[in-house]
């Protein structure tokens, strides 16, 4: 009987190999194409200004947004005031303020020096203002016919070019700041059919220059770049906005337009570190099941046999205290393994809001990976995120449910209230306070009230409920069984030191599991923070593999070590000592901040650390989840394979 099923090597490796071509980016085109008549006006909305990096200042210096209208700036609106667009909710959330802007755009209609409008004057308060945002390395984001406006860089290792989305809004030219105040915008056109032209790229290179005059209404007299603007901090300053168009004909259709915004930087390192982890991976779950299956084999026919020797012996001398004094190591707690734990309630509630982000974080990068969440939708991951979690709050209500009554609950109201609840609220409430922060700056990244507002109505409307529904299905279902009966009064435990203490423990098995994913992990805070598109699904969903497997693997092994050393409280422990990777995430989070990041202001401090907590929360409830639920079916089934009368 094989007592652990794990994968084998080779489907690691065949599982590795059959994604390996999905590992780029690839999504379905997601919106309709828009064609445009030659003349036709192709809009161009305005995004909030976000912090970046740039090749000379790789750094993160805040992790505010600023909305495009922010009066410092002196940006144009249009003339009959700027609109904001209709966005998906993710993308609210995310930051996004999408809004109209002045600037004219007529398909391949080249167009050089236009004023955005009348010369604009900087009190020194804005030109101080204006120049730490420069200091800080912001950029602008602006979005022609969903397509976002980039800067073209070029690959250090390949040399090949990529457009990345966003452009500065000034340089710093030995210590002073220079505001960039005219753009060439540089748009790449398809011809669809005849007279039917569509938008396939967008480039906008930026200059400074002081002497730009304004002419008349969208007419201007560009100066040099030679001479750039800068703003100066003990007078006015005077500049005029202006704009250039060109439109320059491209082979690219429409349908692969995104291509080159989807850049991977090195993809060498996602690939060199996902073999090396999946080696890991293997390696450790191959030891972990040999060890186990043959260990517990061993143990299982022992026990077996010391079972008939003891009835043998019973019958002959009337004495069964031979066969026993032999027996030893994870039998011996059998009449306990199933006693419940301290604070079951808190652990079902736990458990129930792990397996809602289990399902949440699987199901959303797998969609993700077969491609539906289009870049060219915005928001639509995180969208897809919200409207998981919400959907899913049925299956949290379900397992906390069928836990809690496995654990012998009584406070059943509790665990109905506290499931859809506590955890969501506690995060909510993080989310609420963080974002008191932002509004405190004055920065216009911040999540508007209603927004908030609707996001605790459905999440009354839809979650609760669920979860209610499931936690009702989960309470009317049979305790699941167990293979044994627990003892009326608990065994002593006897002291264990080393490794089996819970801080060793946690601290041991925690950095598996965070060794398969910082990688990628990396990746990710640096598109959080830089506001970047993330596009490796391919990779991450492999990671997600990986670290389920390797937090199942290693919990396992440490729960057989602990249940060997007649420790039967392995409920909590195996939580933990999953959930352990949790630290070592917060601990990247930190080394990140030394290594990558320099803030002007403690808010930005603040704001950094508040979300790195959050986000370590919930990765500890979940990677603990996975912990538990592993040493839960191991539990059952190495207690099923002994006889016990
Ligand atoms: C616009 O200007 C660019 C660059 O000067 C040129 O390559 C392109 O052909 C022009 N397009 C049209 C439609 O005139």
């Amino acid at each position: 009987m094989r007592t652990v099923d794990m994968p084998s090597s080779g489907a690691v490796l065949a599982l590795l190999l059959a994604l390996a071509p999905s590992t780029s980016a690839f999504y379905f085109p997601g919106v309709a194409p828009t064609s445009y008549k030659p003349g036709e006006t192709v809009p161009l909305y305005v995004n909030h200004l976000t912090p970046a990096d740039s090749q000379n200042d790789p750094k993160l210096r805040s992790v505010f947004s600023f909305d495009y209208y922010h009066p410092p700036f002196h940006f144009c609106p249009p003339e009959e005031g700027p609109r904001y667009i209709r966005e998906s909710l993710g993308s609210i959330l995310f930051g996004d303020r999408i809004q109209t802007s002045p600037f004219q755009l007529k398909m391949i209609k080249n167009e050089t020096c236009k004023a955005v409008c009348r010369e604009q004057t900087f009190s020194n308060r804005d030109a101080v203002f204006v120049n730490n945002r420069i200091y800080q390395g912001y950029d602008l984001n602006w979005l022609v016919d969903g397509l976002p406006a980039a800067q073209l860089l070029k690959d250090p290792d390949s040399d090949q070019p990529f457009y990345s989305p966003g452009f500065a809004l000034g340089r710093v030219d030995g210590n002073t700041a220079v505001l960039n105040n005219h753009y060439n915008i540089v748009i790449d056109y398809h011809e669809a059919s005849k007279d039917n032209y569509r938008v396939v790229g967008v480039l906008v290179e930026p200059y400074s220059m002081k002497d730009s005059k304004f002419v008349d209404v969208g007419r201007a007299e560009c100066g040099s770049a030679e001479n750039p603007a800068v703003l100066a901090e003990d007078e006015d300053t005077t500049l005029t906005y202006t704009y250039s168009v060109y439109w320059i004909k491209s082979p690219t259709p429409f349908a692969t337009r995104w291509d080159k915004y989807l850049h991977v930087y090195d993809p060498k390192i996602h690939w060199f570190s996902l073999v090396n982890s999946a080696v890991i991976v293997t390696f450790l779950i191959g030891m972990v099941s040999t060890i186990l299956v043959k260990t517990l084999r061993k143990d299982i026919a022992r026990y077996n046999r010391l079972d008939q020797f003891a009835l043998e012996d019973f019958g002959a001398n009337g004495s069964a205290e031979d066969g026993v004094a032999e027996d030893s190591g994870w039998k011996l707690v059998h009449g306990d393994v199933f006693r419940p734990p301290k604070n079951p309630l808190f652990l079902s509630i736990m458990l129930g809001n792990g397996a809602q982000i289990f399902m949440m974080a699987g199901l959303t990068i797998a969609f993700a990976l077969l491609g539906f969440l289009s870049p060219s939708s915005r928001g639509a991951l995180s969208t897809v995120i919200i409207i998981f979690y919400m959907i899913f709050g049925f299956i949290g209500g379900y397992v906390s449910s069928r836990v809690y009554k496995f654990f012998h609950g009584e406070s059943w109201k509790l665990c109905f209230f506290y499931t859809p609840v506590a955890l969501p609220g506690l995060v909510f409430a993080s989310f609420f306070l963080l974002n008191l922060f932002v509004w405190g700056r004055g920065a216009s990244g911040a999540v508007p009230f209603t927004t908030m507002l609707i996001l605790v109505i459905i999440w009354f409307i839809i979650s609760v409920p669920l979860s209610l529904a499931g936690s009702w299905v989960g309470f009317k279902q049979p305790v699941i069984d167990t293979p044994t009966r627990t003892n009326q009064i608990p065994r002593q435990i006897p002291p264990a030191g080393g490794y089996l203490r819970p801080l060793p423990s946690m601290a041991l098995a925690g950095v598996l599991p965070f060794g398969a994913i910082f990688v990628e992990l990396y990746f990710i805070m640096n598109s959080i923070w830089f506001s970047k598109v993330y596009y490796m699904f391919g990779f991450l969903f492999i990671c997600y593999g990986l670290m389920i497997m390797t937090s199942a693997a290693v919990t396992v092994l440490m729960i057989y070590f602990l249940l060997c050393a007649e420790n039967y409280h392995w409920q909590w422990r195996s939580f933990c000592t999953a959930g352990a990777s949790a630290f070592y995430v917060f601990a990247s989070a930190l080394l990140y901040w030394v290594k990558d990041v320099s803030f002007g202001s403690w808010t930005s401090g603040v704001l950094y650390l508040g979300y790195s907590l959050l986000l370590s929360l919930l990765f500890f409830v979940l990677t603990g989840t996975i912990g538990f639920f592993a040493s839960w079916m191991f539990v059952i089934k190495i207690y099923r394979s002994i006889k016990v009368d």
